[in-house]
């Protein structure tokens, strides 16, 4: 069972994001860095997965060899932003089930509205992995997940690259079962929900829009 959060310190991880934070930093690169930062977050998100052995023969001889058990795994991209992270774990976890969940976050009160839902089917089978570069305030992922346990997931784990600790606690209080993976937690959240210090607005910055 992962911790309810994991902070993946790798050096590689953590050098990775200080060059996405740098505001200098190009659409380009950005986009470049999330991929790759996202295969690597993907690696523990991933650990401790339920495992089986199937029968193969190597060249040599026959072998019982480990394998992932269960039904194929679900990802669930909260857009936008979570598509960034998504592209890069389906390159690591190319057969897995996507889904898309769609919230805008009303700029005024802070609380997400969904405008798109589309999940894939036997939820309940799959381990699910929501992802969103920014666990914020939590309303939207919290409202996400609610979307998924609805849905008939019981087995959800959360992905982020930076997380608030008010976020985070919203996440705890909500969906204690659901463990968070990111790669910090930052100090706190300023007046219009923002991450501090952050990265700015994570879709802006990997789809070049203001
Ligand atoms: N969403 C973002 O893109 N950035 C933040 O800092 C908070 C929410």
């Amino acid at each position: 069972m992962l911790d309810h959060l994991t902070v993946v310190s790798h050096p590689l991880v953590q050098h990775k994001l200080t060059i996405m934070r740098d505001k200098d930093t190009s659409t380009a690169s950005f986009r470049k860095l999330l991929r790759e930062i996202s295969l690597l977050l993907a690696y523990e998100v991933t650990r401790e997965l339920p495992m089986t052995t199937r029968r193969i023969e190597t060249p040599l001889q026959p072998m019982d060899a480990p394998a992932i058990e269960g039904k194929k795994l679900a990802l669930i991209s909260i857009l936008r932003a979570g598509n960034g992270l998504l592209d890069g774990i389906l390159e690591l976890i190319p057969a897995a089930r996507v889904g898309f969940v769609g919230l805008y976050r009303d700029p005024e009160t802070l609380q997400p509205v969904q405008y798109y839902c589309k999940l894939p089917d036997h939820l309940e089978d799959r381990v699910s992995i929501v992802v969103d570069p920014m666990l914020a305030t939590g309303n939207s992922s919290v409202a996400a997940i609610s979307l998924l346990k609805q849905a008939g997931a019981k087995n959800i784990r959360f992905l982020c690259l930076l997380a608030a600790p008010e976020g985070i606690a919203r996440m705890k209080e909500t969906h204690p079962d659901v463990p968070i993976v990111t790669a910090a937690v930052d100090n706190c959240l300023n007046d219009h929900g923002y991450i501090v210090p952050g990265l700015g607005d994570a879709g802006d910055r990997m789809f070049g829009t203001k």
